[in-house]
């Protein structure tokens, strides 16, 4: 006989499977349903803990439909995504008007409703009707993922469609089967076949389906799925002044709980989060610019009189760990001295930089400028 995947996750699951959980074992839609809202976002543990208290407060759909929201949102307290007890509420409320309070019993129907999903709606219907639908959380769409060998984008809606393929074409043939089906992939997901530490990576070979697994078979468990591409950390925009009068410098010392704190740098406009790259078509006004720091704030005419040159010179691109700063660095030269009022920024010779702590973006900056 070949291999079968539903048949061989059932009996995995008699041994292995989780058993006993206060949602299992019944049919009523309304329990089911809110088991599954409760358990999209938080841990069988606290679901666990939380589900039967709110089953006791609200043991019906009517129940639930004619509450008051503030007791709903009372008894979700601390489960967090507080969008799901608002979405039950008004779900409940909706069932009460357009169904007479009975559950629709199909997926199709299901996906209707606020705050059922797609996946949501496969697991109702799978465990209170034996619809032939699948479900695919996080847990499943791994175990889909590893089994047959999908390495492109899990983000892509290309790849959710050919998972949606193959988890349907997985299902088992009966009907009957759906519920004990359903249950066994989301435990298998969430125990042998985890994210990290998968079964088949340990000494103990025991993996039903490591035989038939494709990404066992090439050797890529712990790749699949890919890993999410990590999203484009902020980035925002600067302007800094190289204020030089001889051989010195104009530089300022950072406050201490800021970026780059304690250290001394260049004196700079406040960050802006950048929409796109700094606009280069515009012509800028400089004093604007420089008006905007907080050292320099309020010019005065003597001060400008006293500007020989102001030259612009390339973008800076800095990245830091968790945002990415444009820098547009400005070279403005003085035949007189600007009196510095704060005690935070003070005239340096260029020959001492090398006592001062800068950032390294700008220390390269001061060396490839120094005259
Ligand atoms: N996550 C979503 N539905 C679940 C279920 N029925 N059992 C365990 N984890 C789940």
């Amino acid at each position: 006989m070949g291999f079968c995947f539903s048949q061989t996750l059932i009996r995995w699951s008699k041994q292995h499977g989780r058993h006993g959980l206060p949602w299992q074992g019944q049919k009523d839609p309304y329990a089911i349903w809110v088991s599954e809202i409760m358990l999209q976002q938080t841990q069988v543990s606290t679901v666990m803990e939380r589900y039967p208290q709110f089953m006791r407060q609200f043991p019906t759909v009517k129940a639930l439909a004619s509450a008051d929201l503030d007791a709903v949102m009372a008894l979700w307290s601390g489960l967090g995504y507080y969008s799901r007890a608002r979405n039950l509420h008004r779900c409940a409320q909706q069932i009460m008007a357009e169904y007479a309070g009975q559950f629709p019993s199909s997926v199709q129907e299901l996906v209707k409703l606020p705050g059922i999903g797609r996946s949501t709606a496969g697991a109702i219907a799978a465990f209170a009707f034996e619809e032939r639908a699948p479900s695919l959380d996080a847990n499943v769409k791994r175990v889909i993922s590893r089994f047959f060998g999908i390495t492109s984008d899990p983000q892509s809606h290309k790849t959710t469609q050919l998972l949606w393929e193959h988890a349907t074409a997985i299902l088992p043939k009966s009907k009957s089967q759906m519920p004990v089906y359903t249950q066994a992939l989301m435990d298998f997901g969430a125990t042998w076949c985890a994210s990290k530490a998968a079964k088949c990576q340990s000494q103990d070979q025991s993996c039903p389906m490591m035989s038939e697994c494709k990404a066992y078979e090439i050797g890529h468990v712990e790749h699949i799925p890919a890993k999410k591409k990590k999203k484009e950390s902020p980035a925002f925009t600067t302007h800094i002044f190289l204020i030089r009068y001889q051989d010195e410098i104009l530089l300022e010392r950072r406050p201490p709980k800021a970026i780059w704190g304690g250290l001394y740098s260049l004196i700079e406009t406040p960050w802006q989060p950048a929409a796109k790259k700094l606009d280069h078509s515009k012509s800028i006004d400089v004093i604007d610019l420089l008006n905007q720091t907080e050292f320099v704030s309020q010019l005065s005419k003597k001060d400008l009189a006293a500007i020989t040159s102001i030259e612009k010179r390339g973008v800076i691109e800095h990245i830091f760990s968790h945002r990415r700063l444009q820098i547009q660095p400005w070279v403005i030269d003085l035949k007189q001295k600007w009196l510095c009022t704060s005690y935070a920024i003070d005239w340096i010779r260029m020959s001492r930089l090398g006592e001062y702590g800068l950032p390294q973006p700008i220390r390269v900056f001061l060396e490839s400028n120094s005259r």
